[in-house]
């Protein structure tokens, strides 16, 4: 295993990615960030130096590496007020954690606030050069990511959390796009994956949403999904899928269709918002020999994917009883917006972050639910044990579907949002889950094999930030043990 060092240097920037200039938060100087990337088990130094100047936007920073468990590194997560406190302007914080026993496709971006909104998001790609599965499909290349982004023509502080959470106004593929107000430039540049007749491509597909879920397409070619945000799947083939903020794929395609340019589409889930007129939501699928120009392709989906369709390919079977509440600890999370306070709460409680960072709490000797802020959204769970979450869905008018992201696991879906069955037999794992409209229970489970405080929490940012948000604070006792620093080598 090798060390993956870097320097990760946040700065302020006006750019124009759809032609409309605003300022933004940047990790490396881009939109997005810079794609990290190295293998199964290399240990990676981060090193993030917060040259934040610009007051519009927050100057204060952390960040988190989406999907990755931190086992015995705590520390490393980057959710702020959970597992440590801000880094100042003009600070450094060193992230420094190995990845152990996972590879595939993650993310990272600030956790602080609404701040990942401004800009500072990126890829995080970990490969396996011993993976026995690689050859299963005989891919030609996979070294195309595709990232999928709202974007917004105002700083996320401008928003006051009283009215209606912002709007995106362009999505972004590869930090392209064509915005979609009137006064927008139809022409602006847009993103292009090139390639070759004949090559099978495993391509990477990133969620870095902050709200919109996103329905991706490519004209005219199916798209074989073999990956969901880390876990392999048994190989699923569709023609469409929905992205949820925080969520990834990878999906084989191969360059099967005459020479020519095909739409990559990116429709987001928000009202009114104009679908694929003049290229919005879309990127560029170019072969080799086609002209330089915009496609004329048409959108049709006979295959969309089902989430209940999806299925681990490597030991499926979920750990449990094969009965609903068949675990140790069986939770129900029941999320809401209170409209007096205009704030969402689970089970009755909105999140708002403690003064000290949970985690914190925990070395200081705070064991118990009771004892640990904030009051009302820590769940303390035993180590070595089943936990059965079930999450019912919301309305459309609460701002529902939301995606739930737990950090520090992956978890079986055992029922998903779109189905009201329950598969105990194989179900997909993943990290972050659609949770669905109403008469949904999206359910999950996992292993506490982990210890530490794992924030679990709506991942559409503007929801996190009103209150959308719990602590799972697992084997409290153990978790002191376990964040004893990693061994210097
Ligand atoms: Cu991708 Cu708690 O976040």
């Amino acid at each position: 295993a090798a060390t993956v060092s870097l320097d990760m240097v946040l700065s302020n920037k006006e750019i124009a990615p759809d032609r409309i200039s605003r300022p933004v938060v940047l990790a490396g100087g881009t939109f997005p960030g810079p794609l990290i990337k190295g293998n199964k088990g290399d240990r990676f130094k981060i090193n993030v130096i917060n040259s934040l100047t610009d007051p519009r936007m927050l100057r204060s920073t952390s960040i988190h590496w989406h999907g990755i468990f931190q086992n015995r590194t705590n520390f490393a997560d980057g959710a702020a007020f959970v597992t440590q406190c801000p880094i100042a302007a003009n600070d450094s914080f060193l992230y420094d954690f190995p990845v152990n026993g996972q590879a595939g496709t993650y993310w990272y971006h600030s956790h602080l606030s609404t701040q990942y909104c401004d800009g500072l998001r990126g890829p995080f790609v970990v490969y396996d050069p011993a993976d026995p599965y690689t050859n299963l499909y005989d891919i030609d290349d996979e070294s195309t990511i595709i990232t999928l982004a709202d974007w917004y023509h105002r700083p996320a502080l401008e928003w006051d959390e009283n009215t209606p959470s912002p709007k995106a106004e362009a999505t972004l593929i590869n930090g392209k796009g064509r915005c979609v107000d009137y006064k927008c430039d139809a022409t602006a540049p847009l993103s292009v994956i090139n390639v070759i007749p004949g090559k099978r491509y495993r391509f990477r597909v990133i969620g870095l949403s902050c709200d919109p879920s996103f329905n991706f397409a490519i004209d005219k070619h199916s798209l074989t999904i073999i990956e969901a945000d880390g876990e392999y799947t048994a190989p699923l083939v569709v023609d469409s899928v929905v992205i949820h903020a925080g969520q990834r794929y990878s999906v084989i395609m191969t360059a099967n269709q005459p020479v020519g340019n095909y739409w990559i589409r990116a429709d987001p889930d928000v009202r009114g918002f104009p679908g694929f007129d003049r290229g919005r939501n879309s990127a560029i699928l170019r072969y080799q020999g086609a002209l330089v120009a915009d496609p004329t392709t048409t959108y049709s989906s006979t295959r969309p994917m089902k989430e209940t369709s999806l299925r681990a390919l490597i030991d499926p079977k979920p750990p449990g009883s094969p009965v609903v509440g068949g675990a140790d600890v069986k939770i129900n999370l029941a999320h809401a917006f209170n409209f007096q306070t205009l704030r969402f709460e689970v089970n009755g409680v909105t999140y708002k972050d403690p003064k000290v960072p949970v985690l914190l709490q925990i070395l200081s000797g705070s064991y118990t639910a009771q004892e640990l802020l904030p009051k009302g959204s820590v769940y303390t769970l035993p180590p070595n044990s089943v936990i059965e979450v079930s999450m019912p869905g919301s309305s459309a008018s609460t701002g529902g579907p939301h995606p739930f992201h737990l950090h520090g696991h992956t978890f079986y879906v055992v029922r998903s949002a779109d189905s009201d069955v329950y598969n105990f037999a194989n179900p997909v794992r993943r990290d972050t889950v659609n949770t669905g409209l109403e008469d949904s229970n999206t359910t999950i489970r996992f292993v506490t094999d982990n210890a530490g405080p794992w924030f679990l929490h709506c991942h559409i940012d503007w929801h996190l930030e009103i209150g959308l948000a719990v602590v799972f604070a697992e084997d409290t006792k153990g978790t002191k043990a376990h964040n004893s620093p990693i061994p210097r080598t």
